[in-house]
């Protein structure tokens, strides 16, 4: 046995995860690097420290108080006038990248691939969700003259696929060299007493590290320092599921100039309680949000004087970071939130498990998490039908119908208005 077995076989003892080894010997010789490899990799300090957190609360020792925001529709005319000019300017000096997050599974909406792969049958005919988003970015290159380049966050699991789906479009006809792609980091994933799971390939079964993992990411495949050389400001940074998603808004843009704000988030008002959104908050005085997984239901139903949630400017997942703001968050890990998820993987014992119910936990860093790292944020509350379609699930709420339909009604509204 090589020297990289014996140290992994060592790791895995110290940890109480040998049975990590149990199909070693089945393996083709490929497959055997590829899994001593992966124990070689694995922080199991950090992974154990993850399981003993479980179950444990952190936040009750955060003071949350609710956020100020600006209402994109109640600025003063002269003062709107001053964002929108200001914000121009930096898109026609080229200011701007955009990074899309599409590195999730999906599983939701229950649809084989990337996520952006996914056709939406909008007018006057369907396109991806990765196509729209091309189309939008490519509206302001020509309003502006200036190309944004456009950085798409995939996953070891989608990046293959994502990347010939691109090929296969032509890039969609998307200035050639603009569009880069780049990777996120993996986490493995545990069974309930803290053991690593094995794939049914026998090898570890790894599972991506949530969006958070964006900053880390950057820093290792060289982005930060591309955009550096390119002159490049501010990163929007933003999702692959909302066809409505504004990248290079002149606004937003210009009120985080004046403002010298590191980071800046849009919202809009949650619609009821119970909705499937984050919502923005100070958190020990730091701009924060609250996921809709970990908002109690005492916070959810508050309200302020006027009848309004006192957490009600939802998260969109559209947030912008000026980039000293980034260099400032570092490639340093943010911190880890767990799910409880379904995993079909074979046991310690060797058996087969079945995810029917969930029985595995999965280690996610969110991107608002960095929010925190910095002083000032500005949030920008917009109109939830002019920005907000979400593609989540297959039916019902936020799914492809929903979006088509906020979709068509919005670029109807548009042409409207160009008209008269
Ligand atoms: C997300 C936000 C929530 C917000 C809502 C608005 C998080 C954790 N929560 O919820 O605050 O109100 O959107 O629609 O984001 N992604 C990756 N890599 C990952 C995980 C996700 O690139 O490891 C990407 C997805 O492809 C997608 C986006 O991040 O573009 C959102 O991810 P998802 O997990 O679907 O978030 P939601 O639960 O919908």
């Amino acid at each position: 046995m090589g020297n990289s077995y014996l140290e992994a076989k060592a790791k895995l003892e110290k940890y109480g995860q040998e049975h990590l080894l149990l199909f070693y010997d089945k393996l083709n010789p490929e497959d055997k690097e590829k899994l001593l490899n992966q124990i070689l990799s694995v922080d199991f300090e950090e992974l154990k420290k993850l399981y003993e957190q479980i179950g444990k609360q952190e936040e009750n020792d955060k003071k949350i108080e609710p956020i100020d925001f600006v209402d994109k529709y109640k600025i003063e005319k002269n003062q709107y006038e001053e964002y929108k000019k200001i914000g121009e300017e930096e898109l026609a000096e080229g200011k701007l990248a955009v990074i899309t997050m599409a590195g999730g599974q999906g599983t939701r909406l229950g649809h084989e691939g990337p996520k952006g792969t996914f056709i939406l049958n909008i007018k006057p005919e369907p396109k991806s969700l990765f196509q729209i988003l091309c189309e939008t970015l490519k509206k302001s290159n020509e309003k502006y003259g200036k190309i944004i380049p456009w950085y798409i966050m995939t996953s070891k699991e989608n990046n293959k696929q994502t990347k010939e789906f691109f090929e296969k479009n032509d890039f969609f006809g998307y200035p050639e060299g603009y569009i880069n792609f780049f990777i996120q980091g993996e986490l493995p994933m545990l069974d309930k007493n803290g053991k690593i799971l094995l794939g049914e390939d026998g090898l570890l079964k790894l599972a991506a590290d949530g969006h958070g993992g964006v900053f880390e990411a950057m820093f290792k495949s060289g982005i930060v320092e591309d955009m550096q050389n390119k002159g490049i400001e501010w990163v929007f940074v933003g999702p692959i599921d909302n066809p409505l998603v504004n990248m290079a808004d002149e606004i937003l843009l210009g009120l985080s100039k004046i403002k010298k704000a590191m980071a800046a988030g849009k919202s809009i008002i949650k619609a009821n309680p119970k909705e499937k959104v984050g919502v923005f908050c100070k958190k020990n005085g730091k701009p924060s949000v609250i996921e809709y997984t970990e908002i109690t239901d005492e916070m959810a139903n508050a309200t302020n004087n006027n009848g309004e949630l006192l957490y009600g400017e939802s998260h969109l997942n559209c947030n912008m970071f000026n980039i000293n703001g980034i260099k400032k968050i570092g490639a340093e890990k943010l911190p880890y939130h767990t799910a409880f998820k379904k995993a079909t993987y074979i046991d310690s014992k060797g058996d087969l498990i079945k995810g029917e119910e969930p029985n595995s936990y999965k280690f996610e860093s969110f991107i608002f998490d960095a929010f925190e790292k910095l002083d000032n944020m500005a949030i920008l509350r917009v109109k939830r039908e002019e920005e907000f379609a979400p593609v989540k699930n297959k039916e019902g709420v936020d799914s492809p119908a929903t979006a088509i339909e906020l979709y068509n009604n919005y670029m109807e509204k548009i042409k409207e208005k160009g008209r008269k």
